[in-house]
């Protein structure tokens, strides 16, 4: 078997991607615009949804068995459409596997870096502020003040379909408020739940520049598959693959705002403990 022809096989395998829920369609749609003609196959780890409000432990264990489903998949490399799983679980597992793995913090922390601000608001998950994984980040790239604040009710007022509501904006305005004491230049939306949120945000606040960080992972995800030259070289496009741990009706009706699942088939996928 030659080189070209090992090389083929690798660039032809599937990306996964995984995240608690919807949010990592945040991700999967800006990854899929510029590289169409990859393979993706989509975990929504709704069973144990939010994963902002776990443990360590809690979280390397779901991590363990999604990793385990794309090995059994063949992937080439899994995308952390997840920042809480980018800040907890990243460093401890990051050599177990033979597939390549990308965290969304580490990946997009030095272009947030490069825009050259001098404070930087982060609305993330509890776990993912109390890792203080964003400061540790940016701050190895520049000296800017980074204002770190936990949203805990934003994920559920996602997952639930309850965006429009009362109840949403007054949990929205609470955050604001309160990062607002620290007048930060721009506010970097730290979940990837929370670009769904955004047009709420940008009503509530309509001078802030919120920072969605999906389009510079997916950059860079690009980058780094061309440079490793294992990018899908074929002119085909594939539809993504969904599976999630639970209500994969539920998952369709509330992602549909970053993905048409109009002839999608999400599957469940039940994992022994
Ligand atoms: N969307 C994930 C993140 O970016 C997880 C949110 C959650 O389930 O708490 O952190």
């Amino acid at each position: 078997m030659d080189d070209n022809f090992q090389k083929n096989i690798i660039n032809d395998q599937p990306i996964g991607f995984f995240d608690s829920g919807v949010g990592g369609l945040t991700v999967l749609d800006k990854v899929k615009n510029i590289l169409p003609n990859e393979k993706f196959i989509y975990f929504g780890d709704t069973l144990n949804m939010p994963y902002g409000e776990k443990s360590s432990d809690q979280l390397i264990e779901f991590a363990k068995r999604i990793f385990d489903f794309y090995e059994s998949k063949s992937v080439k490399a899994v995308v952390m459409a997840c920042n809480t799983t980018s800040a907890i679980v990243y460093e401890k597992l990051k050599n177990e596997y033979s597939f390549k793995i990308y965290p969304i913090i580490q990946s997009v922390s030095k272009v947030i870096a490069s825009m050259q601000l001098d404070s930087i608001g982060i609305f993330a998950t509890p776990a993912t502020i109390n890792s203080h994984c964003y400061s540790r980040e940016l701050n190895k790239y520049s000296n800017a003040r980074v204002i770190e604040i936990s949203c805990p009710k934003w994920v559920k007022l996602v997952e639930n379909s309850l965006i429009t509501t009362e109840e949403c904006k007054l949990a929205l305005k609470e955050k604001l408020d309160e990062m607002m004491q620290y007048n930060p230049q721009k506010i970097v939306l730290g979940c990837t739940h929370y670009p769904y949120l955004k047009d709420e945000l940008s009503k509530l606040l309509p001078n802030m520049e919120f920072i969605d960080p999906a389009i510079y992972f997916a950059e860079f995800i690009k980058n780094d598959l061309f440079l490793n030259g294992i990018q899908n070289k074929s002119n085909r496009t594939y539809p993504p693959e969904f599976y999630v741990s639970s209500d994969p009706d539920k998952f369709k009706i509330v992602g549909n705002m970053f993905y048409d699942f109009k002839d999608s088939k999400v599957s469940l996928v039940k994992f022994s403990v």
